[in-house]
């Protein structure tokens, strides 16, 4: 049952710490700084990592693109549907990491099968045992959510990113013993955000806009889309996502009084400019929100401040985005949407 929420993504978001935790659970010693996934044993360091997902793994998949680059591996993200393994360089040092939740996405099996044939070692990071993508590809890691109801995935992207994060830490040369101990308080952290009730009045008092806008740089750009396409999804609203400076090349167009702005404002250097794209929203009437962890800076900028726990850069996303799944949640909650089943939506796509 829905454990006395409404709606089972209600229940889901708040069942991210118990998700992590899990996801966490005897792969990673924090005292000696190491990663263990017995997954993965004997695959060697690849000479690139290509993701193929859709929808919100694909956001996953931009996350974790950043944390292998960072390492050194070469990484990049498809959309699963216009991935084609004929037209991308693959060798036998190729991996392809399917993110998929459901394990049965029809467009990531594709690309998978097409990579498996063209050469590459296939990893499925799935949540469903024995799933499709689970059986056909090479090697498996499980994401460990447990079961999402929902049709928005809100639990399973927040452990896709801890998976990736363990990911990127198992295959770089060295791990990060300071990104490890702040894995292992992310649960705290998420926490934090899920007792602090602020969002819901933020939510309800932009509940009448023309359409919405979500910024971020950075390791914030793809919690930016994510944010979007959660709030579109299940409030049926005019959603998008940009990088921050973005904005400025197009969609500042768009921007007027009614068009309130959620900007996630974090990441040290990243600060600055992402203020200079806040006030140039502002200057055109725009409402801001910022999702931040840095409120006494920030607060001077923006109409209204969702504030995050102080942690890495690398981190900070994982937080932000819960932030991002309250606010479409009681957004779409104060249209009375039927969140748990939008419209025209199923939970797993299962056709090209
Ligand atoms: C958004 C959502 C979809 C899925 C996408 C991929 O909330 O649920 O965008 O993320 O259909 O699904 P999986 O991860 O099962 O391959």
């Amino acid at each position: 049952g829905k454990s006395g929420y409404d709606h089972y993504m209600r229940k889901e978001i708040a069942e991210q710490p118990r998700a992590i935790r899990d996801c966490l659970r005897g792969r990673v010693t924090e005292l000696e700084g190491t990663v263990s996934l017995p997954e993965l044993e004997g695959l060697e360091t690849p000479s690139s990592v290509q993701f193929v997902a859709c929808g919100t793994s694909y956001h996953a998949g931009l996350f974790g693109e950043r944390l292998l680059r960072r390492r050194g591996i070469h990484a990049q993200t498809f959309v699963a549907s216009e991935y084609d393994a004929a037209e991308v360089p693959i060798d036998d040092g190729t991996l392809v990491v399917g993110i998929t939740q459901s394990g049965e996405t029809a467009d990531t099996m594709r690309a998978l099968r097409g990579a498996g044939r063209a050469g590459a070692t296939t990893l499925a990071l799935t949540n469903v045992v024995a799933s499709s993508a689970a059986r056909e590809c090479d090697r498996v890691l499980y994401i460990r959510a447990g079961p999402e109801i929902s049709v928005a995935a809100t639990k399973s992207f927040a452990s896709q990113q801890v998976t990736l994060s363990l990911l990127a830490n198992a295959l770089a040369d060295t791990t990060s013993r300071a990104h490890l101990r702040e894995l292992r308080r992310l649960p705290e952290y998420v926490q934090s955000v899920l007792d602090d009730t602020g969002t819901r009045e933020v939510a309800e008092a932009l509940a009448d806009a023309d359409a919405y806008f979500f910024i971020g740089r950075g390791d914030n750009a793809p919690v930016a889309l994510e944010g979007a396409l959660k709030l579109k999804e299940i409030s049926y609203e005019h959603a998008e996502g940009f990088p921050a400076g973005e904005l400025k090349h197009g969609p500042l167009a768009l921007v007027t009084p009614n068009t309130p702005v959620f900007a996630i404002v974090s990441g040290r250097s990243k600060t600055a400019e992402t203020i200079g794209n806040v006030n140039e929203v502002r200057a055109r009437g725009a409402p801001v929100v910022a999702v931040t962890d840095d409120p006494e800076s920030v607060a001077p900028h923006t109409e209204y401040v969702l504030e995050i726990p102080e942690t890495r850069p690398s981190v900070v996303p994982i937080v932000a985005n819960v932030q991002l799944q309250l606010v479409a949640y009681w957004l779409a909650n104060a249209l009375d949407r039927p969140i748990d089943r939008p419209r025209n939506l199923a939970k797993s796509v299962t056709v090209l």
